[in-house]
């Protein structure tokens, strides 16, 4: 959540500033605002709403700076404003902070600053922290010292930069708990929340780990510890072009990111089956494998999206590995006091790699001494440098809010996993071939589906006006129905409910008039007559039924309203091509209600809070 963007150099940045936050506007925008020096004086612009708007008012101010910090929030603390946007400036306008992530014994500083005779404009925690720095300066320390002070200071989590008139030649990042890398370039630096802002610009960078404060110049970088301590930093170069964080002619990055499934799919599995041997290769668990395959129980840990993944994972691994699995969320595995053991291994799934619960599971679990691995798709993320091993699912740049084929790739992902325990333990060659072909011919598959669009946004027409939906699946599909709920409800704002088919009867079954769409995920395959009675009782009592099918069925086309064919696969891999359809779905009707798919209301991409 919230992005941030920064440059030193001899150019003027604010261009870089405004293109940066457009690059980050996926991780929170509420509102967004650039700090500057001109003249060696704080100049700070903020509005409230997208970072178009913030543009038209920096262009009509024709600002210019060789330094300047940019920021685009997902609010915490205080409704989203201009007031509350940030950069923060101190009281005496000296100085301005962008933050991301929550101070959270603010309250009680603040109160100690007022009582200090320090006044506030905002109902941030961060300005506390702006005012925090200014105290330490004012005891005569240089504005590095000041900040790694106020930052001892601090309880939370924080990703921040800072820009002190007095010190026009540096800007001082650091990080705890939140995203930051230091680009770097020729006489020239840059800081991001992302690699994603940057990667125009250069595409050598710094990845900040927590409790770590830098310096950065136009001329170069030095970054210790929050105890004062050097650190030596690697320069990593970072793999990914800027074509494949724009939208490329579609009208959404969501479509694309949909269409771009098959492509996404090959990258996921490229390099990483052998077909003959019946065999999964997977570079990141090379010399894990042995411990993994004799774990006593395997636990996934997620949230959302993701752990939506994690659930399909389960059923594959139980099926093929005989190993007991629990799937848990990673908000409420770092709460409860789990029962870890040595010989657990836990899996922890993640688009990003930065979600704070995620991080937190798997940073509190590690003490207690399982093999902790890290399924993620942003390379370099703190999940994954966290992990002891793990696999990147290689979907590249996933922009939309909505989690799609980050999703399918993590299937990709964890199907590989449990055929490498699965062929350790009893799983023949032969069958582990067979697997293998069927992945393969996944990604075409896929593309079938892909071609069915036009059919899809015709349903979609069709259901524009709905308020609730239920989608109900059973076995492997039974995720895949929640996770087709989670893509209406949060880009359509429409109240849906995943369920297994067969919970329905005690329940939501009271629900079902012919005001109520119902989606079934019903492939032809072993629970597939008790989700065709499922159906009966549905149309029994009026409700209006989408079916996703398998081409080979023609007898479910009279049982329901709408049928959309795809082709069959083993039950195992039925997912990667159920949620097709299902984010088509989504798509469209929030298109035709006319919202904003990219970046829906109150969500962000990336939740780096509680
Ligand atoms: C998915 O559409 C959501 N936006 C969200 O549930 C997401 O999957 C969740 O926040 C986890 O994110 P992660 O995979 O980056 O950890």
């Amino acid at each position: 959540m919230c992005g941030i963007v920064g440059y030193i150099g001899n150019k003027n940045c604010v261009p870089m500033l405004i293109e940066g936050l457009k690059q980050l506007e996926y991780r929170g925008y509420d509102s967004a605002g650039v700090g500057i020096l001109t003249d060696d004086k704080c100049e700070v612009v903020k509005a409230k709403g997208k970072v178009s708007i913030l543009d038209e008012k920096v262009n009509n101010l024709k600002l210019s700076s060789t330094i300047g910090i940019g920021h685009t929030r997902w609010a915490t603390h205080g409704i989203p404003n201009e007031i509350n946007a940030h950069p923060h400036l101190n009281m005496d306008k000296t100085l301005f902070i962008i933050h991301n992530g929550i101070i959270e014994n603010y309250a009680i500083l603040k109160k100690q600053l007022i009582e200090k005779g320090y006044r506030f404009v905002s109902d941030t925690d961060t300005e506390v922290i702006s005012n925090l720095i200014d105290r330490y300066l004012k005891q005569g320390n240089q504005l590095f010292q000041a900040v790694r002070y106020a930052l001892n200071k601090v309880e939370g989590t924080y990703g921040i930069a800072v820009i002190y008139q007095n010190e026009p030649d540096k800007i001082i990042v650091a990080k705890k708990g939140s995203p930051l890398v230091i680009g770097v370039g020729e006489n020239e630096n840059f800081i991001a929340s992302d690699v994603n802002a940057l990667i125009a610009y250069t595409k050598r960078v710094v990845y900040m780990e927590d409790d770590e404060i830098a310096v950065v110049t136009k001329e170069g970088f030095n970054v210790k510890s929050i105890h004062d301590e050097q650190i030596d930093k690697a320069v990593i170069d970072v793999d990914m072009d800027i074509d494949e964080i724009t939208k490329g002619g579609y009208a959404h990055f969501m479509l694309k990111e949909i269409m771009e499934q098959p492509e996404s799919l090959r990258n996921s599995m490229r390099g990483r089956t052998l077909v003959e041997e019946g065999f999964a290769k997977l570079g990141g668990l090379i010399g894990f494998e042995e411990r993994l395959s004799q774990s006593k129980r395997i636990i996934i840990s997620a949230c959302g999206t993701s752990w939506h993944a994690g659930m399909v994972g389960e059923y594959m691994l139980e099926q093929y590995t005989g190993i007991p699995v629990e799937v848990e969320y990673a908000s409420e595995f770092r709460y409860r006091n789990p029962i870890i053991h040595h010989d657990d291994s836990i899996i922890f799934i993640s688009q990003s790699g930065e979600t704070a619960d995620t991080l937190a599971a798997m940073k509190e679990s590690k003490r207690r001494g399982p093999l902790a691995l890290g399924v993620c798709n942003v390379v370099g993320s703190s999940i994954a440098r966290e992990s002891d091993a793990g696999v990147y699912i290689h979907a590249g740049p996933e922009i939309g809010v909505a989690s799609t084929k980050a999703f399918t790739s993590q299937l990709v992902v964890l199907s590989l996993i449990t055929l490498l325990i699965a062929r350790k333990k009893t799983l023949s060659q032969v069958d582990g071939s067979n697997i293998i072909r069927e992945l393969n011919s996944i990604p075409e598959k896929v593309d079938k589906i892909l071609q069915l669009n036009d059919e899809i946004e015709a349903i979609a027409e069709k259901f524009v006006d709905a308020t609730n939906f239920l989608y109900l699946g059973r076995g492997y599909n039974f995720p895949v129905a929640l996770e087709g709920a989670l893509k209406l409800k949060e880009i359509s704002y429409i109240h849906a409910e995943g369920y297994p088919a067969a919970e329905m009867k005690h329940g939501p079954i009271a629900l079902i008039d012919e005001n109520m769409p119902v989606v079934f995920i019903a492939p032809k395959d072993s629970v597939y007559d008790k989700v065709i009675s499922n159906i009966e009782e549905v149309k029994a009592r009026g409700g209006r039924i989408i079916a996703v099918a398998t081409e080979n069925d023609n007898n479910i086309d009279s049982m329901v309203d709408y049928t959309i064919k795809i082709p069959n696969t083993i039950r195992m891999l039925m997912p990667i091509l159920t949620v097709i359809p299902l984010q088509l779905l989504a798509y469209h009707i929030a298109v035709k209600k006319g919202l904003d798919v990219d970046q829906p209301r109150n969500l962000a991409k990336s939740v780096t809070v509680e």
